[in-house]
């Protein structure tokens, strides 16, 4: 039976990248019957609709999935952002994002392995924001609840047992958010009791971050709350060659959405130069969580090979390939080898 996957292929190069990751997910054979939404975040508000209108919720409850491109959130004002009120809606309270080194990529480190867990509904994203305008004072409040602690920090246990991956850090500043980051490392700390076969650690989120670029060797699985988890991630992806190649998953208990940890990149959009990769490595993620193993393994590894070969690859790995010839490229070898 086909898989029906609801796809939304977002603003930017968001169209450009999702197109070149569906060519390859059929040419690896799976069945899937897409269920596109292309109306979403500024396109829907210019035609008077919610950013994030019903018809999508309505087909991510029915189908339990989506494949999605990045949407442009407003600097400022504007719309909440759409990713945001996405996870927040769908209850998709994992953001899982590895970052791996791609074998002839030229980055500073040979080993890197890394899986960033951020917590994806509340902390200081938790969306209660005041302004009082008279004293012209701000505040964002940075929520974090046992309950999005526990579940979290446990998703994070138990992908590394299922993963088979021997170490955890917790990053916080409990130092000084002694509240918030307080209440999280506490929860961490009674969770890894029931994981004894799991090294756990705790590190200060700005340590951490130097330690990360100077020795990422030594972190394996790191989980975070909202802000930090946003930020270690992408720092991680600058580690292993950018955000043209790294994946992401938001997961939840009832429906999971994929995408890449890049955004919309305005400022290369409709050039047919956006590197797919990242995207195609989140539906490598998809495949998995959709039980097509086969098909995931494939990918990944004609992935692996197109970066240890170095002959196709996009301008921000150091290639000239256009988006549409790597994707070509990725579909040829993809459907040679599951013999279509
Ligand atoms: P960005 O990730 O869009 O771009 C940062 C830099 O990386 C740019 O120089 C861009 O050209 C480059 N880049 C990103 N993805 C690339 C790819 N696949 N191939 C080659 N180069 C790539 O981040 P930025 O500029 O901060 O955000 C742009 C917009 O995207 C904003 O409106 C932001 O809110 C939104 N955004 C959406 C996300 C989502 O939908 N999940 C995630 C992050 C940002
Ligand atoms: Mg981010």
């Amino acid at each position: 039976m086909a898989h029906e996957i609801t796809l939304l292929p977002g603003d930017g190069i968001g169209p450009e990248v999702t197109e070149a990751t569906v060519r390859v997910i059929e040419a690896a054979g799976v069945d899937v019957s897409w269920d596109e939404h292309r109306m979403i975040g500024q396109s829907a508000v210019d035609d008077d609709r919610p950013a994030l209108p019903p018809d999508v919720i309505d087909s991510i409850e029915s189908t339990g999935v989506a494949l999605k491109g990045p949407i442009t959130t407003p600097v400022g004002g504007g719309f909440t952002s759409v990713n945001v009120q996405l996870r927040q809606r769908m209850d998709l309270y994992a953001n899982v994002r590895p970052c791996t080194t791609l074998p002839g990529l030229n980055t500073p480190f040979e080993d890197t392995d890394l899986i960033i867990f951020r917590e994806n509904t509340e902390g200081l994203y938790s969306g209660i924001e005041y302004f009082d305008e008279r004293l012209e004072i701000a505040d964002s409040i940075a929520r974090v609840t046992r309950r999005g602690s526990e579940r979290i920090i446990r998703f994070c246990f138990e992908y590394a047992k299922a993963y088979g991956r021997d170490r955890v850090t917790l990053a916080h500043k409990a130092n000084i958010l002694k509240k918030t980051s307080g209440l999280f490392l506490d929860i961490g700390e009674e969770i890894a009791a029931d994981y004894p076969e799991i090294a756990f650690d705790n590190e200060i989120i700005d340590a951490l971050c130097m330690k990360l670029v100077m020795t990422p060797g030594d972190y394996d699985c790191i989980v975070s709350t909202n802000l930090f988890g946003d930020i270690l991630s992408d720092l991680a992806a600058g580690l292993v060659g950018g955000l043209g190649v790294t994946a992401g998953a938001n997961i939840g208990d009832e429906y999971a959405v994929f995408e890449a940890v890049h955004g919309s990149a305005p400022d290369i959009a409709g050039q047919n130069v956006a590197n797919p990769t990242a995207l195609i490595r989140s539906a490598v993620m998809m495949l998995r969580h959709l039980d097509e193993e086969a098909a995931a393994v494939t990918i990944a590894d004609v992935i692996e090979e197109m970066y240890e070969e170095g002959e196709c690859l996009t301008a921000d790995v150091g290639g000239s390939a256009s988006t549409t010839e790597f994707a070509e490229a990725v579909a040829d070898r993809v459907s040679h080898r599951t013999g279509r």
